[in-house]
């Protein structure tokens, strides 16, 4: 393992002794990845620390993911469905490749009531991560990209894959073709649009993950405003908008005029403790066109039906059980919980005196350690107090000098590293 200018090399190195190679080339796309994808790079330094010190117990604030139990009012349906399947009348084989009818009209109604979006416009899936990579299959590598600056590595790293890019400038720690578009706490974690160049696609994701930062109502009319007079579709992001604390959209069609220039992603993943059992859904509204004015929706469509069989039906059960009064309240206290960890997690910081944003509106807290290179923040608190974090830089050259701390996380282990922390830094 080599590490060159705050990225980690570990996986793509070629292999010493090749004994045989086929003559098939390697996709030279795949081959401009800097890096192994940043969250299974920080467990594997994870697992290094561990074995370093068998006997710490590490507390895991590294990857969003969710540890608390998901209400039984929510695993009952998804068990009754199971136990279905073993019935002649329960069973059923493949599904629609784009969910359940049932679970469509129930997200429409719930997340969607007022904006116009029809339960034809959702698409259910496995996932916004993979949804996320199949809207690259749907544009392909003739469009260009614009995405916040910190961002959830997704959206680049798809992006590089699918061959939009150029290649990775060391100097820049950038790859050539994507737009970076910077949000620091100096502008509000809001890029300055009049100063960013057209794109064809914008990755806008809110609260945003890595910075919890939130788009208010007036930033979301001009990010809409901004793709309609370029002509641009936006990807948005809403994985985290049931943390929403302050009165900002929690879904991009608040905004009016934004079902002709946005598509949204959304989990239950970060909702409903849905992280291993995986549903999702992307909305593509049918009034987004391609410049030929053929629906984007029938395209995305066809990638659904060709890459993807449908959500798995216990899931699905699962997705419509937290859509249900009780599921709802049920899913709302898990998220109240999180949060509370979150409010620790951002008083640690600020009685330590840092720079600490997000919070609020996110399961993620955003530090700030001026003149320091997030790697060895990571890895000064990883060996001193025994905490996983998450470096700022994984997410673009703009998270450097941060570092993100989940809230996911048993209570006693926030507590239990908050008086690490404040060990540390005191
Ligand atoms: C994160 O830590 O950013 C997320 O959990 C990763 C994901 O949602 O894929």
């Amino acid at each position: 393992v080599c590490k060159r200018s705050g990225l980690i090399r570990s996986i793509a190195e070629p292999m010493e002794k090749t004994v045989y190679t086929t003559k098939v080339l390697r996709n030279g796309n795949i081959a401009k990845l800097q890096a192994g994808y940043l969250f299974p790079e920080i467990g594997r330094r994870r697992s290094a620390h561990m074995q370093k010190y068998p006997d710490a117990n590490v507390i895991s604030l590294g990857i969003g993911d969710t540890t608390e139990p998901i209400p039984e009012v929510i695993t009952s349906a998804m068990a009754q469905r199971a136990q279905a399947l073993s019935t002649i009348e329960g069973y059923s084989g493949y599904g629609a490749e784009q969910g359940e009818k049932v679970l469509r009209a129930a997200l429409a109604r719930t997340f969607y009531g007022d904006f116009g979006i029809k339960d034809t416009d959702i698409f259910v899936s496995d996932g916004a991560k993979c949804d996320i990579s199949r809207l690259q299959l749907v544009f392909g590598s003739n469009v260009t990209i614009a995405v916040q600056d910190p961002s959830y590595p997704a959206y680049v790293d798809s992006s590089v894959i699918v061959g939009q890019t150029g290649s990775f400038e060391k100097d820049v720690q950038k790859y050539g073709k994507i737009e970076y578009m910077k949000c620091l706490p100096e502008n509000d974690f809001f890029p300055d649009l009049l100063s960013v160049p057209r794109t064809d696609i914008i990755f806008f994701c809110s609260p945003n993950n890595p910075t919890g930062a939130a788009a208010t109502r007036k930033q979301m009319k001009e990010l809409v405003a901004f793709a309609k007079a370029n002509g641009s579709i936006i990807i948005y992001d809403s994985a985290y908008a049931i943390y929403m604390s302050d009165d900002n959209p929690k879904s991009i069609y608040e905004i009016p005029g934004a079902r002709e220039v946005a598509i949204e992603t959304a989990s239950f993943s970060k909702y409903a403790g849905f992280t291993g059992v995986r549903l999702g859904w992307t909305v593509v509204p049918d009034e987004l066109r391609f410049s030929d004015g053929f629906p984007v929706a029938n395209d995305f469509n066809r990638i659904m039906c060709t890459c993807f069989n449908g959500a798995s039906n216990i899931a699905q059960a699962g997705g419509l059980a937290c859509l249900s009064p009780e599921g709802l309240k049920a899913m709302y206290g898990v998220v109240e919980f999180y949060k509370e960890n979150t409010k620790i997690i951002v008083d640690t910081f600020t009685s330590l005196g840092f720079q600490v944003y997000g919070g609020r509106n996110a399961p993620y807290v955003w530090v700030r350690f001026p003149g320091r290179k997030s790697w060895d923040i990571f890895a000064e608190i990883l060996e001193k107090a025994h905490i996983v974090t998450t470096p700022g830089s994984g997410f673009g050259p703009g998270g450097e000098g941060f570092i993100r701390v989940s809230a996911f996380g048993h209570r006693e282990n926030i507590v239990e590293a908050a008086r690490r922390l404040k060990s540390l830094y005191k």
